[in-house]
């Protein structure tokens, strides 16, 4: 099977300044994929060539097949984008909001109807239908935002930030929002400074920096890319530094840290695989040490990006 979205070696210049430089990379159907970056670094310009609302000067795009330069309209029949920044008719109703957008795409007055009730219900936003969309919360914009998008039935999401300006409450709700919109068989292509948010959603995650695109795979790739080592903490009830030098010694371990927040504890880099923490632990009971706290330290998706990307753009 061909990936859904094929981007090859896209280039964007606006005037001296290469915006997008050179980037190459496939989504699969059904994914969601993650694009993060700091700001400038080409999220929302390649978005915007992906969507067919700028054109690329080196480079082409195909979505389901359809090049973007050459088959425009049927680009934008698979492809439902979101804007960072998206004007809102606010003096409408939530559902002649919607209504309109159906019109836009020549969708029959009838099914329209039924149409805009399931997108309000997958949305939550049914008992909201006859307030005017200036008196919404920007959480609720946003999720309206999103059934504006999918009112043509496009099997792509194209969302830029969708998150950005949330309180944490309604980024949860997105997120959930998300997944419900990706279990129904649609590919999300989203960008986000919210590492957490692209973390849990994403399939894989793309970082871009400075127009070029520096990493891409699952989370766990990435981590395993940019920090090959694995930290094990281990909590005692005594003997710390006994354990340090015992810990120190053994094969694959590269550094061992006394944790100093009051509590008898170590941090353990190594390298190795699930048999190796096992003799760590085998080996600490073994020689009695009174070991009340064993556990792998999840890699903080905060840390592979900092780490990947070198922070040179301004
Ligand atoms: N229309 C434009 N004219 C000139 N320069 C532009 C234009 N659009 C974007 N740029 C420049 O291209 C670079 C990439 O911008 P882009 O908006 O794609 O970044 P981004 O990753 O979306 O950033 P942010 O996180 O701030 O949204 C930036 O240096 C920006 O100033
Ligand atoms: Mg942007």
């Amino acid at each position: 099977m061909s990936p859904i979205i094929e981007i090859k070696e896209l280039t964007k210049r606006f005037k001296t300044r290469v915006a997008v430089n050179n980037i190459s990379f496939n989504i699969e159907g059904g994914e969601i994929f993650g694009l993060v970056g700091p700001n400038g670094a080409g999220k929302t310009t390649t978005m915007r060539m992906l969507v067919t609302l700028l054109k690329p000067d080196h480079g082409e795009i195909l979505v389901g097949g359809f090049s973007v330069g050459k088959k425009p309209n049927e680009v934008r029949r698979q492809i439902g984008f979101m804007p960072d920044s998206f004007g809102l008719y606010g003096d409408m109703t939530v559902q002649e909001y919607l209504d309109f957008f159906g019109a836009c795409y020549k969708i029959h007055p009838h099914q329209r109807a039924h149409l805009i009730t399931d997108l309000l219900d997958l949305v939550d936003l049914g008992h909201r239908r006859d307030d005017m969309v200036d008196t919404l919360s920007t959480g609720l914009k946003q999720r309206l935002g999103l059934a504006r998008v999918l009112i043509h039935d496009p099997n792509i999401l194209v969302l830029d930030e969708p998150a950005s300006g949330l309180d944490p409450r309604a980024r949860v709700e997105i997120r959930e929002l998300l997944l419900e919109v990706a279990r129904l068989g649609k590919t999300i292509l989203f960008s986000s400074h919210i590492l957490a948010d692209v973390g849990e959603l994403c399939s894989r995650v793309g970082i871009i920096e400075d127009g070029k695109l520096v990493a891409i795979g699952t989370l766990q790739q990435l981590s395993e890319h940019v920090m090959p080592h694995r930290q094990i903490h281990i909590g005692l009830l005594s003997r710390r530094d006994e354990a340090q030098v015992m810990l120190q010694s053994m094969t694959g371990v590269s550094e061992v840290r006394a944790v100093e927040n009051g509590k008898v504890a170590l941090e353990v880099d190594f390298i190795g695989d699930d048999e190796t923490i096992h003799q760590l632990l085998a080996k600490l009971l073994e020689q009695g040490f009174p070991v009340i706290h064993f556990s792998e330290e999840a890699k903080n998706l905060e840390e592979v990006f900092m780490r990947t990307t070198k922070g040179i753009v301004s």
